[in-house]
């Protein structure tokens, strides 16, 4: 079942009924400014920092479970209603939500009225835009009353749901009902003492009334659906004093038969310098100036389409990239419009802001940012390196590294610390990925703290140096690399023993950690290892490349005889040195990650698809067997179905959600590219499909979040709910499903010399062409694929056969055609 379908033409998903299975949302803005925004118009925004910086309030756990946001209530003679359904929820003659990138669109209609709204934060502004157009689509004169409303947050999101013995005394705010552009409204809570900035709300034209206060808008026991100042059809005019402060425009409107209105509603987000905060300091009067120029810009119309043309225009050039043209329209959808968008949420968000994360908890994970690069640096490359070099600051002089930093600080935070054993690894991926993309050598040489001291600064280089000597030098009694508080699997927790609820299995190690190894690390290092001695043989590091190969060599000789169990590659050894992820056990038995990273690393790789006894195939066809789902590969199997200590967090979880037997999509990309590297092309694809939202569309009912991006999970076979998704949007998913699609299924891969073209799709895709833009030049690749198993690409480049799949790079400027057949 289906709750709307994809505009592809205008980049959008089209959602025809506002009862989804679940509130579906988008992310507006991709600087400083971030709305989040359902489709029923919940949400809220921040600037920078979705802790510390929100703008407007957000209610958790709420019931139901999306009505903060921004209203427009529509009073009709009596009538209230809201064209976003919620909150009055009044039924609707027509209602139509457009998420696309960067911008929605939220129609709705009653009774010969209705209001578009259109929503977006402009590039290079701190604010959000609603552009509103209410027409009389009637035959009758109309006269109604138009309310707005957002709900203020008194910045520190955290501070704001817990601190109200605080909190509920010092809301302030000022209103201008004749300010220069219109009636704005100031939420300037905490500005008289150390904040130097607050946020306006207003609209282009004068209201005839405003409320700032809740309780006067709302009503002391109503819901927000009941509200009373939009029943009684008339503002109340309300100035806050602490409580909750809001901020109202009403605004009414006579309208003939097909007649339209255009109103510009601002969210804006204002810094002022220090000395410059008050336009009168004695009678405590904020300075306006930076909020009328950011009003001037926004007070017609057709300056607000003028900055939404502009933001498409930036999302057109930000994909043309890479873009393909395939026989399969979902396939198409998701390479060239939302796989890559998600990339973009991922790389600003990290894991902060969603429907599932509160904005008020995690940080920016080292982990995790540096494998969403993966799929975004191709997308703003500066952005990508600056990431990189702040990423890397919050190293340690010992290679290892904080789990996660503030980004508002760029600090490593303390409370999560260090000891995650993947963690120094996926720099390597990370820089190797941009390396690659940009040729930007000199990023090696940037001078980059260690722990943010600029007195241990070294060249990046040596950060990478470190963190492979890192993984070199902390290895278990199989030559295995130790695995610390956990690997990329935040909960298979082998040094933590814990019987003491609220204890984080994460930060309470009780053991000393000097037995429990890591296969999983162990593939990383093999993959990545091998890729930083080439990057020294790069350098003229010849000695440095060797001796790096060297340890690599050892560990891929340690992961062939102490992590293969005889059918897939064994999970972990534990604290007391006894196997993970064997078959010899009836639960765990056989665990995702491994499988697919040995591979991505070259380790027993064999000919090839037919070589049956090669462990590559054997445990690719270990883990359909076992892992296998029609809603893609679970993590491990069979679940645990009591609690192990021993094991950590892992077996806290029900059987078959997220870690213990979930399918944790993030992993199943490893797969995918694994497939394709033992040249089984049609069973990559197969995998990629069963999790990619787009192919998931039809049974949204069962699947309940978006069909346009990846969730974390999706409940495995031995769930209850399987096939539910949970944890949409902020996820590794996106950005290693992207890598999966772009470079290994339709094959188009940067390398330091030039573009490998290596499709590996199967036979479901006959031809396709990518068009893909790197360092300046454009490729343009037509591939007429038989999709056989083991197959591979034989290229004609402008013209000529070459040898191999590697397409030297041109000279910016240049178009080069590729013709492939596989
Ligand atoms: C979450 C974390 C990620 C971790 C994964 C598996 O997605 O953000 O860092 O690797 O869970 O535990
Ligand atoms: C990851 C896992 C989650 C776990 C958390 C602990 O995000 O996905 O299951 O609880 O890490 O920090």
């Amino acid at each position: 079942m289906r709750f709307g379908h994809f505009d592809d033409e205008a980049r959008e998903y089209v959602i025809t009924t506002p009862r989804t299975p679940y509130p579906w949302i988008n992310y507006l803005g991709s600087e400083q400014f971030f709305s989040l925004f359902s489709h029923t118009a919940g949400g809220y925004s921040f600037h920078r920092d979705a802790r510390l910086r929100r703008l407007t309030r957000y209610r958790y756990n709420n019931i139901p479970t999306d009505v903060s946001g921004r209203y427009l209530y529509v009073h009709d003679a009596g009538d209230v209603w809201t064209p976003s359904w919620l909150p009055v929820r009044a039924e609707l003659d027509r209602f139509e939500a457009r998420h696309g990138l960067g911008y929605s669109r939220i129609f709705g209609e009653r009774n010969g009225i209705s209001v578009d709204t259109l929503v977006f934060v402009p590039f290079g502004e701190d604010a959000e835009v609603q552009r509103v157009t209410v027409t009389n689509t009637g035959t009758a004169e109309k006269s109604i009353a138009l309310f707005s409303y957002v709900e203020f947050c008194l910045w520190n999101a955290y501070d704001d749901q817990t601190n109200y013995q605080r909190n509920l005394s010092i809301g302030e705010v000022e209103v201008e009902q004749d300010g220069p552009f219109g009636t704005a409204i100031y939420h300037r809570t905490e500005y008289r003492e150390r904040r130097n900035h607050y946020a306006v709300f207003a609209v282009n034209a004068r209201a005839d009334g405003f409320d700032t206060d809740r309780d006067a808008f709302v009503g002391a026991y109503n819901s927000l659906g009941e509200a009373a100042v939009p029943r009684a059809g008339a503002s109340a005019d309300s100035v806050a004093s602490g409580w909750y402060p809001i901020g109202s425009h009403g605004v009414r409107l006579a309208l003939a038969p097909g007649e339209s209105r255009d109103l510009v509603f601002v969210l804006g987000y204002i810094e002022n310098p220090q000395d410059e905060k008050w336009a009168d300091g004695a009678r405590q009067i904020v300075n306006k100036e930076r909020a009328h120029a950011l009003l001037g810009r926004f007070s017609t119309a057709e300056q607000a389409d003028e900055a939404f043309a502009a933001l498409r225009a930036h999302w057109t050039r930000l994909l043309s990239t890479y873009r393909v043209s395939s026989t399969d329209d979902k396939l198409d959808r998701m390479v060239n419009i939302w796989n890559q968008y998600q990339c973009m949420v991922t790389f600003n968000m990290s894991r902060s802001a969603s429907y599932f994360e509160t904005g008020i908890g995690r940080g920016m994970g080292f982990r995790d940012s540096n494998q969403d690069l993966l799929g975004f640096v191709h997308l703003v490359p500066d952005r990508a390196r600056e990431r990189i070099l702040d990423i890397a600051a919050t190293q340690f002089p010992d290679g290892s590294a904080y789990h996660q930093y503030q980004p508002l600080t760029k600090r490593g935070n303390n409370d999560v610390g260090s000891g995650f054993n993947d963690d120094p690894l996926w720099l390597i991926a990370g820089v190797v990925g941009y390396l690659k993309e940009t040729g930007d050598f000199s990023i090696l040489d940037e001078p980059v703290p260690f722990d943010n001291d600029p007195a241990l600064a070294e060249p990046l280089f040596e950060h990478l140096r470190r963190s492979f000597d890192f993984t070199a030098t902390h290895r278990g009694p199989h030559g295995l690399p130790l695995i610390g508080r956990a690997d990329w699997n935040d909960c298979l927790n082998l040094n933590c023993f814990s019987s003491t609820p609220g204890e984080s299995f994460q930060t309470t190690e009780n053991q000393a950690g000097g037995v429990a190894e890591s296969v999983f690390i162990a593939a990383q290092f093999v993959l990545y290892g091998a890729q930083y001695a080439d990057l020294a043989r790069r350098r003229g590091l010849a000695d440095e490349a060797a001796r790096a190969e060297a340890v690599v060599e050892e560990v891929r000789a340690a992961v062939l005889e102490h992590g293969w169990d005889g059918r897939w590659f064994l999970r972990a050894y534990d604290h007391d040195g006894n196997p993970i992820g064997t078959d010899a056990h009836d639960e765990g038995k056989i665990w995702i990650e491994p499988q697919g990273m040995a591979i991505m690393a070259g380790i027993g790789l064999g000919e090839g698809p037919d070589d049956t006894d090669a462990p590559a195939i054997r445990a690719l066809d270990s883990v359909e067997e076992l892992l296998g789902t029609p809603h893609g590969m679970v993590l491990q199997y069979p679940a645990y179905t009591t609690y192990r200590i021993e094991y950590g967090e892992v077996s806290t979880y029900p059987p078959g959600y997220k870690e213990n037997g979930g399918i944790f999509c993030h992993n199943n990309p490893w797969v995918i590219i694994a497939e394709t590297i033992v040249g089984r092309g049609a069973q990559a694809f197969d995998h990629y499909r069963r999790i990619t939202p787009a192919y998931r569309e039809e049974i949204s009912d069962i699947h309940r979040l978006e069909p346009y991006v990846y969730a974390q999970m999706i409940a495995g076979k031995q769930a209850v709910r399987a096939g539910e998704a949970k944890n949409s949007w902020l996820t590794g998913t996106a950005a290693w499903n992207f890598v999966a699609v772009s470079q290994y299924l339709l094959g188009v891969r940067p390398e330091y010399d030039g573009l490998v073209v290596d499709p590996q799709i199967g036979p479901d895709v006959p031809s396709f062409t990518v068009t893909r833009v790197a360092r300046g030049a454009t490729y343009v690749i037509s591939v007429t694929n038989s999709g056989a198993a083991g197959a591979r690409g034989r290229l004609v480049v402008d013209g000529a056969p070459i040898d191999g799949t590697l397409v030297p790079y041109a000279p910016a400027g240049a178009t080069v055609r590729v013709d492939v057949t596989v």
